[in-house]
């Protein structure tokens, strides 16, 4: 089963990449991270019937209808969802490849709120696009600081270690069941 990441941060020393190396690392089978910081900023006039979308844009759809799940890796700014991560998400409404496809949204913030505005936006978006959303896959991770090791950019947190992996046995579980 192939896992395709998207991270809503551009950040090198990014928190909430290193729960995503995290993840990627405890997932039991293929694994991609999108590049989407390279999408142009979503305007339909590029992506009409018929046209060929931008390269970066067909390039995402691709990686996203090879994905057998979907786990997104977010910070929060402002109260919402990063502009790169929104900017994604809406490149890939009218196009479909997240139609019935597991997906996972995790926030980790600095505070104790772990990202809850974000991850609910994430949530309404994804239900809306028609992405079947794994709730009991979907984590807030909250006072994240600490529990980063800035040696390996991964998590060290052994209980937010564990979790992880629980909240990606549900997506993997999620990924295997036949659609009704
Ligand atoms: C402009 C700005 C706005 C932010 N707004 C929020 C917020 O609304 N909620 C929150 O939990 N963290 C907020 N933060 C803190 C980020 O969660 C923090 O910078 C985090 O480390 C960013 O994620 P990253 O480490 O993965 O890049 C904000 C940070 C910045 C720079």
């Amino acid at each position: 089963m192939r896992l395709l990441a998207l991270s809503g941060s551009l950040r090198a020393r990014s928190s909430n990449g290193a729960v995503l190396r995290s993840a990627l690392a405890l997932w039991d089978g293929p694994t991609g991270l999108a590049d989407i910081g390279a999408l142009p900023h979503f305007n339909p006039d590029l992506d009409g019937e018929g046209d060929t979308p931008p390269a970066p844009v067909a390039a995402l759809r691709a990686e996203v209808a090879a994905a057998d799940a979907l786990l997104l890796v977010s910070p929060e700014y402002a109260h919402g969802v990063p502009g790169v991560l929104k900017n994604a998400l809406d490149w890939l409404v009218s196009s479909g490849e997240c139609v019935a496809k597991p997906v996972a949204v995790i926030t980790a913030s600095p505070f104790p709120t772990g990202g809850d505005h974000a991850n609910a936006q994430l949530r309404e978006t994804l239900r809306m696009m028609t992405g079947t959303v794994v709730t009991a896959a979907c984590r807030e991770i909250p006072a994240i600081g600490p529990k980063v090791d800035p040696a390996t950019a991964r998590l060290a947190d052994e209980d937010t270690l564990a979790d992880l992996g629980s909240a990606l046995t549900h997506l993997a579980a999620a990924a295997t069941t036949p659609a009704p």
